[in-house]
This record gives structure tokens, C-alpha cells and sequence, in this order.
């Protein structure tokens, strides 16, 4: 098993446990190529009738404004998760479908596990560069840097849109349990930063050095050293 396989078990594996544990949970999910290979999984077990989805409710980090639905991560959790589990239509949610994602989530009764990738610019969700610890869900302007790393989603590169809507970074950390996945070399830099250099706004991933539980799953060697 290489270690993309063993991120993507480890992450499938928890997400898992957590709906066996309580299967009405709230579950945090992120978007991006990181999170392909255990959908893979989840969508698997799903299908083999291993995992029931009936009670749980599924809250999108985050999603593109001005978007053709084909390309949002709507359509993404739809294509890569969704449709392989019997989660009730009802029970999918998305930032762009609310107008006040927050008190959703806590009308859920908050979220218990929430799994985020980190961005090389050191976003969580889309919260960029410069989003204060205190924000909640709102609209932001993508960074050109953003928009260029998730290019390849596009089939159109003039259709990358401009804005998204995102989870805020305190909603993420007012989530119960924290799953970090980073794949790749490229992200061991901004890996490290985030998780033992200062905490600032300009590396908003910094934020998540104050939660108390917070799991990082990675496929290169890394030591989890979270300074408190
Ligand atoms: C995207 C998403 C994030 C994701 C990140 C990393 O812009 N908004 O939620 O975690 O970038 O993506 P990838 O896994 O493709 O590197």
C-alpha cells in the first residue's frame, strides 16, 4: 500500500468509525484531489452495504460562486460520494444553498467530525490568506494562486469563477474532531508552517494549532509537532 492509500484508508477508516459511532453525525467534507481515494473507499463499503448514511447529515466546506453546476463542489460531493450512499437528498448540505450556514450546523446540533485539506497558500476551505480566527461562513475573492491550483477541475479556464463561499475558520474549529490530509511532497512545506509556526492570518491553517483533537494524516514522512 503506498502512502496516498494508507491517507485515504486512515481518513475512510475514521469517517467510518465516527458513523458507527453515531450515526446521526454531522460530518464536515472537503472538496480537491486529496480526498479522491477515500471516497474511493467510502463509496465502496457504501455500496457493499457496510455504511449507513440514513441518519447522517453532510455539511460541503465550502463552494464556488458564479459557478455552472457541473463544476462545483455540489456536483463534485455528488459525483464522487453522494450518489453511492443512501444519504437522504435532504441531508447534503452546501454554503451556497444557505443563508446562514452557521446556525444550520448548529441547529445539527454542531459539527462532530470534519475532515479539511490544506491549500499551498495555507488555506483551509477556501479561507485565504488574511481571514481572521473569528470567521464565521462567508463570501471571499479567490487568490489568483487558488484559482490556478484547482484549474484543472475546469474544462473552461475562463469559467474558474472569481469568488466562493466558505466555511469560516472558527466554524471549522468549533468542530467536535479534525481530520488533516496533505498528499504530496509540495505541501510539506505549508504543512509545517501551519502546524508549528506562528499562528497568524496569513497562514490561516495556523488556527488549527488551538484545537484539542485534532488528527493529520499525510503521505510523506511528518512529524506531528503542534507547538501549544
Ligand atoms: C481547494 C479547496 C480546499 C482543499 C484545497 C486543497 O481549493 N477549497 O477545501 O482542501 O484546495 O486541494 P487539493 O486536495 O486538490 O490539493
Amino acid at each position: 500500500m503506498d502512502g496516498y492509500q494508507a491517507l485515504s484508508l486512515k481518513t475512510a477508516e475514521a469517517i467510518a468509525a465516527q458513523l458507527k459511532t453515531k450515526p446521526e453525525s454531522c460530518l464536515g467534507l472537503p472538496t480537491g484531489r486529496t480526498p479522491l481515494g477515500c471516497y474511493e473507499l467510502l463509496s465502496k463499503w457504501s455500496k457493499e452495504g457496510k455504511l449507513d448514511w440514513s441518519k447522517a447529515r453532510c455539511f460541503a466546506l465550502d463552494d464556488y460562486l458564479d459557478v455552472q453546476e457541473v463544476d462545483s463542489f455540489a456536483h463534485y460531493l455528488q459525483e464522487n460520494l453522494y450518489q453511492h450512499t443512501n444519504l437522504p437528498a435532504a441531508q447534503r448540505f452546501n454554503p451556497r444553498f444557505s443563508d446562514n450556514y452557521d446556525q444550520l450546523i448548529a441547529d445539527c446540533g454542531g459539527l462532530d467530525l470534519t475532515v479539511i485539506g490544506i491549500g499551498s497558500n495555507g488555506h483551509i476551505a477556501f479561507n485565504e490568506p488574511g481571514t481572521p480566527r473569528n470567521s464565521w461562513t462567508n463570501s471571499i475573492w479567490l487568490t489568483e494562486s487558488t484559482r490556478q491550483a484547482n484549474a484543472a477541475f475546469f474544462s473552461y479556464p475562463h469559467n474558474i469563477p472569481n469568488r466562493a463561499v466558505t466555511m469560516g475558520v472558527a466554524t471549522i474549529l468549533a468542530s467536535r474532531h479534525l481530520i488533516l490530509i496533505a498528499n504530496g511532497e509540495h505541501k510539506q512545506d505549508i504543512l509545517t508552517k501551519a502546524l508549528t509556526g506562528p499562528r497568524t492570518n496569513d497562514v490561516p491553517a495556523s488556527f488549527l494549532q488551538e484545537h484539542g483533537d485534532l488528527k493529520v494524516f499525510t503521505d510523506f514522512d511528518y512529524q506531528h509537532a503542534i507547538s501549544r
